[in-house]
């Protein structure tokens, strides 16, 4: 018989009816239903620029890229309820400050500039996180990742070409751009989560497959990326640390840079960040709003719902 430890050892997938350690599924349950409310939490700076785009065609890409993150929070909290977890409790951890979301939510988007660092920083530093990802032990985790991993491309790539059109246009348009990601980039590399070394589950994530990078190879990982697109783009990274190392990553090269503020990531994680307070109330009071269409929908569903199938003798 097949067992947990086979199915890993194989690098093969672990599916919902197989026998799983608890803490397996604990930890599981534990990143999707935080990635899925990061999803839907992630809507709101975005989304408070929908009604403000400078034109119809940057309104309705927004839109788009807008709407593909509450799908991306539909396939996480269903690939979490394959776990056992129910939807509603998950809302209610997440409403209720038992659970997290990521701290990059919990930062304003002042200008529209913060529409394309986002798109460009925020979702390039998800792609990077998320291609691992495709590959993590668990299935329907990892076959949700492969969609969402296609529409972060568009959303990224929506928001590098944002970010160009500004910096190549007006002195005012290059400098919202350049204050945009000047205010993102920090924040963004905080995404990855603490040092590994101060990584309470890493190696237990690493060991069931989950994880395929620790979190300073995937930072090192966006860095490395992010320093010749802000060169295309005509933007300066704000660390004067950056420079290439010839010899890092064993000779493959790679940007050192500077310190990076994880005061700040705790503070943000203790609920001290920015946005923190407004970003949940919106969110409970958007959940609340829309009590009467889950209603509706289930007393439809009540209804109509097909008699049960003559069991089969
Ligand atoms: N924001 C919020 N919490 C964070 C965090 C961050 N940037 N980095 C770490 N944490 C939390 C962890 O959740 C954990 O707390 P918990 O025990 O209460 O859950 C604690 O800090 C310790 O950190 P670890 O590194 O030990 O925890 P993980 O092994 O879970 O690693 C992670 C953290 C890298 C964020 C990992 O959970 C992960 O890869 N999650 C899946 C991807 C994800 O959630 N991405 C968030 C962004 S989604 C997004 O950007 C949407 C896109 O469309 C823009």
């Amino acid at each position: 018989m097949t067992t947990f430890e086979d199915v890993l050892a194989a690098q093969d997938r672990v599916e919902p009816r197989d026998a799983m350690p608890d803490g397996y599924r604990a930890t599981l349950v534990r990143q999707i239903a935080q990635h899925a409310h990061s999803e839907i939490i992630g809507m709101q700076p975005e989304g408070a620029w929908l009604t403000r785009a400078p034109s119809l065609r940057r309104q309705a890409v927004l839109l788009a890229k807008v709407q593909d993150e509450a799908g991306h929070g539909l396939y996480l909290y269903a690939a979490a309820e394959t776990l056992g977890a129910s939807r509603e409790e998950l809302l209610d951890a997440l409403h209720t400050g038992r659970q997290r979301y990521s701290s990059i939510f919990n930062y304003p988007s002042l200008t529209w500039a913060d529409v394309g660092a986002i798109g460009w920083l925020v979702d390039g530093a998800a792609i990077v996180n998320q291609v691992p990802l495709c590959r993590c032990s668990y299935g329907p985790y990892a076959r949700a990742m492969v969609r969402v991993c296609k529409e972060e491309s568009f959303h990224q790539r929506q928001g590098f070409e944002l970010l160009h059109t500004l910096s190549h246009g007006t002195p005012a348009q290059h400098a919202m751009a350049q204050e945009a990601v000047d205010r993102w980039w920090w924040p963004s590399l905080m995404m990855f989560g603490p040092p590994d070394a101060d990584s309470p589950h890493s190696a237990q994530s690493t060991a069931w497959g989950i994880k395929r990078f620790s979190n300073d190879t995937l930072r090192q990982r966006f860095i490395d990326q992010a320093v010749p697109q802000a060169e295309a783009l005509g933007l300066t990274l704000p660390d004067p640390d950056l420079r290439w190392n010839a010899d890092k990553d064993e000779g493959r090269g790679g940007y050192d840079y500077g310190a990076i503020d994880f005061d700040e990531l705790r503070a943000v994680l203790r609920g001290d960040g920015p946005c923190n307070a407004e970003r949940l109330a919106h969110r409970v009071a958007a959940h609340e709003d829309g009590a009467w269409v889950r209603e509706a929908a289930a007393a439809y569903a009540a209804k109509h719902a097909r008699p049960a199938r003559p069991e089969v003798a």
